[in-house]
């Protein structure tokens, strides 16, 4: 079994269910994720620490300036896949295997980190950690945020909440972060056989609540016409930003709704919804949301309805330093350089350090489900990139 293949096996059964990976952060398939990351440290001759924010972080060498930084997130969203995320830690420390196997001996420290809920699964915050960490989500919003069970966000990580917040000490000590993640998109499948890619830009995206109120009724004896259905409002616009996404060519998903009371035979009092929404360009975006906004206003206003609409998560659009960009891409030998539409924990980091991505090749694009996947040998080649990215910037 290769290097990667005994490595992966270790993680690949934490969390997993028949209907994918449930790695909710700080649950405890999450946790036990965090248990290894740990073990492997310690394996290593690594220091493990945990930030005031949740994030996890190892450490080759004294963590006191010009470190070079690598890592992603364990946190899944629910059902979701085994390599979003994991896959760039795993990574990491397989590279440091390969520096030590070379007996490279980096003149800079080295850290390897797990950031704390990167999916906003459970809180609803894209990039929790890494937003706290560089003072971009404001402390007081992230104590506010509260689970599906109610579950505050400092009791749920056994956080202090003296303790959230900007780390500006830790940033400043950072003099490059870089990224692994399976590419979630199949451009470097369809592209020149290539299987490691490197990123230019992440596109802006959002998170949007919309609450949609009507009167709850009776499904028997309410005539249609009497009607003020919240799930008639709902069901338009999950087909307004299907509309609007296409003509756009931009993305718009609605894969979350509650209802109340969530009855057969009753006609809805409320239901809210969440909508993902993602574009190439921030104006594109901006019409797109703005376009389905007012459609869906305008025919609440005919079903007698109400509709609310709640910024949850935004994230602008990122492009990564070109420098450290294109002297990864002739370190590499010119590999494929791509945009994605995924968030990521560098596309926090890339407006405070210099920042990349490397990408792995995933044969069918499909992530964030059960189907999510990438070679043993294109894994492979990811880890053999990753140590070649921190020879060359933990060397020089
Ligand atoms: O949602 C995203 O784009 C990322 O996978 N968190
Ligand atoms: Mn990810
Ligand atoms: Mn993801």
């Amino acid at each position: 079994m290769s290097d990667f293949a005994s490595a992966w096996a270790e993680l690949a059964a934490i969390g997993r269910t028949p209907a994918g990976y449930f790695r909710w952060a700080w649950s405890d398939g999450e946790l036990a994720c965090r248990s290894w990351f740990t073990a492997a440290a310690a394996a290593r001759g690594m220091s493990v620490e945990t930030d005031g924010n949740g994030n996890l972080w190892a450490w080759l060498g004294a963590n006191d300036a010009n470190a070079v930084v690598t890592g992603s997130h364990f946190d899944s969203v629910p059902g979701g896949g085994g390599f979003d995320g994991p896959l760039g830690i795993v990574s990491a420390f397989l590279a440091l295997d390969v520096l030590r196997e070379r007996g490279v001996t980096p003149s800079r420290p080295i850290g390897i980190v797990a950031f704390a809920e990167e999916e906003g699964s459970r809180f609803g915050v894209a990039c929790l950690g890494s937003r706290l960490l560089c003072g971009e989500l404001d402390p007081a919003r992230a104590l506010a945020l509260r689970d599906r069970d109610g579950v505050p966000l400092a009791e749920a990580a056994g956080l202090d909440p003296a303790g959230i917040g900007p780390d500006p000490k830790r940033l400043a000590g950072i003099d490059a972060f870089v990224e692994l993640h399976i590419e979630q998109g199949r451009a470097l499948a369809d592209g020149a056989g290539a299987p490691v890619g490197v990123a230019c830009a992440i596109w802006p995206h959002g998170r949007w609540r919309l609450d949609f109120a009507g009167e709850g009724n009776h499904a028997g004896t309410t005539r249609m016409a009497d009607r003020r259905d919240p799930m008639l409002t709902f069901a338009y616009a999950v087909l307004a930003a299907n509309k609007a996404a296409r003509l756009r060519d931009a993305r718009a998903t609605v894969g979350r709704v509650a209802v109340s009371p969530n009855a057969t035979n009753a006609v809805p009092a409320s239901v809210t919804a969440w909508l993902d929404a993602r574009a190439a360009d921030q104006s594109t975006l901006d019409g797109l949301v703005d376009d389905v906004l007012a459609k869906v206003a305008e025919r609440a206003a005919r079903d007698g309805t109400a509709m609310s609409a709640t910024v949850e998560s935004l994230s602008a659009e990122t492009g990564f330093d070109a420098g450290l960009r294109n002297r990864i891409v002739e370190l590499l030998g010119g590999p494929p350089v791509l945009a994605t539409g995924a968030g990521h924990d560098a596309g926090v980091l890339a407006a405070h350090v210099p920042t990349a991505m490397l990408f792995v090749r995933n044969p069918t694009g499909v992530s964030h489900a059960p189907g999510e996947h990438a070679t043993d040998e294109d894994c492979a080649a990811g880890v053999a990139a990753l140590a070649d990215v921190l020879t060359d910037l933990a060397c020089r």
